[in-house]
């Protein structure tokens, strides 16, 4: 698995470490990096991709991914199972849908999503978001392989 994050105050990095220990935990080696340094070979690999960023707005309106323009120069993503996130303060607004259909016109075949409170960056709520990404995977996996 791989995490990719933009974060500029830490928070939505803390939150792909977090993705990624639930990764490893779950018995899937995983790899966390920023978006500005994304490691093509770990993106060659795995079966699933969470991506994730901060969300960037006037707090109750005009919400998007913060720094999008960084998830624009991504390299294809080429079919991959990619599960989306961010963090946000108050109200997340349309941030994880704007976010995903960047990445859909990246290539990425989005299979769920979340938003994530600042103040929720803990082993329960990120625990829980994980397991159910993994569970909704599955099925997927089972299906490509035939
Ligand atoms: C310029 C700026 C604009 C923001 N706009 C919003 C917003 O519209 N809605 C919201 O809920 N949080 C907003 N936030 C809060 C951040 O999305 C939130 O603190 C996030 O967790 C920051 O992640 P980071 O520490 O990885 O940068 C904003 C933060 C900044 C710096």
């Amino acid at each position: 698995m791989l995490v990719i994050y933009e974060s500029m105050g830490g928070n939505t990095k803390r939150a792909a470490e977090l993705i990624g220990g639930g990764c490893t935990f779950l018995g899937a080696e995983s790899t966390v990096c920023s978006v500005t340094t994304v490691d093509l070979h770990a993106l060659a690999e795995a079966d699933l991709v969470f991506i994730g960023s901060w969300t960037d707005g006037l707090f109750l309106f005009g919400q998007r991914p913060g720094r999008v323009g960084r998830f624009k120069k991504l390299p294809w993503l080429d079919g991959k199972h990619v599960s989306v996130f961010c963090t946000y303060a108050v109200n997340a607004g349309g941030t994880v849908d704007a976010l995903s259909k960047v990445l859909t016109s990246k290539g990425a075949v989005v299979v769920g999503g979340e938003a994530i409170k600042r103040s929720q960056l803990d082993a329960e709520h990120i625990g829980k978001f994980v397991a159910e990404q993994f569970d909704a995977l599955v099925p997927k996996v089972l299906a490509a392989a035939g």
